[in-house]
């Protein structure tokens, strides 16, 4: 039996988080996960305002005390004042991997031409992979669809388990089989 792969997912939003209207981005992602892999997971899920120090926080408990491999959070990467995701999360990696962004970026503006207003990154603390996706539920697909090939061999790299994708979704690229 594989070993689990822990996800954190980190909702940030103002409205949400105030109960103005229901998080669809969080479970959008969730959706996601349990539709394309064939490993064994399992789902921390958060929600924060959008305020720098508290995604930092969600970002530091889910990976220093829960232990996640894999972190991803939706919404605040856009231009506007309160958008912070990214800044919080260079703040908490040791490194960034920032052909992830670009890659989303890349495939979604053939979609929306706002999808240039994101300023998503990636990157790395300690045993984990943190990853932002915009805000939009629609976004969700459109950008893991982008990068997901990627993700399992990331996440070894990065010291997590090995996880399986369901064949008939796609075939994970890994240089080293
Ligand atoms: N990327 C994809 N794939 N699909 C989308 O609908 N929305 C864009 C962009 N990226 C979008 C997208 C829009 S309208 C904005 S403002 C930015 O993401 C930032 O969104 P956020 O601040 O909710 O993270």
């Amino acid at each position: 039996m594989s070993q689990v792969l822990k996800v954190g997912i980190v909702t940030v939003s103002d409205r949400a988080f105030r109960g103005e209207y229901e998080d669809r981005s969080g479970p959008a992602i969730q959706i996601y996960l349990s539709e394309m892999l064939a490993s064994p997971f399992e789902i921390h899920a958060r929600l924060v305002d959008d305020q720098q120090w508290r995604i930092i926080d969600a970002l530091c408990e889910l990976v220093d005390r829960v232990g996640c491999h894999f972190v991803v959070t939706t919404g605040g990467t856009g231009p506007a004042p309160r958008d912070v995701t990214p800044e919080a999360t260079t703040q908490v990696c040791s490194r960034m991997m920032p052909g992830f962004g670009e890659q989303m970026r890349r495939v979604s503006v053939q979609k929306v031409p706002t999808a240039i207003l994101s300023r998503q990154v990636a990157g790395i603390r300690d045993q984990s992979f943190i990853l932002n996706l915009p805000g939009s539920p629609k976004a969700i697909a459109e950008c893991l669809d982008a990068v997901f090939p990627a993700i399992p061999d990331c996440l070894e790299h990065v010291g997590g388990p090995r996880i399986e994708i369901l064949p008939e979704k796609f075939k994970v690229y890994r240089p080293h089989d």
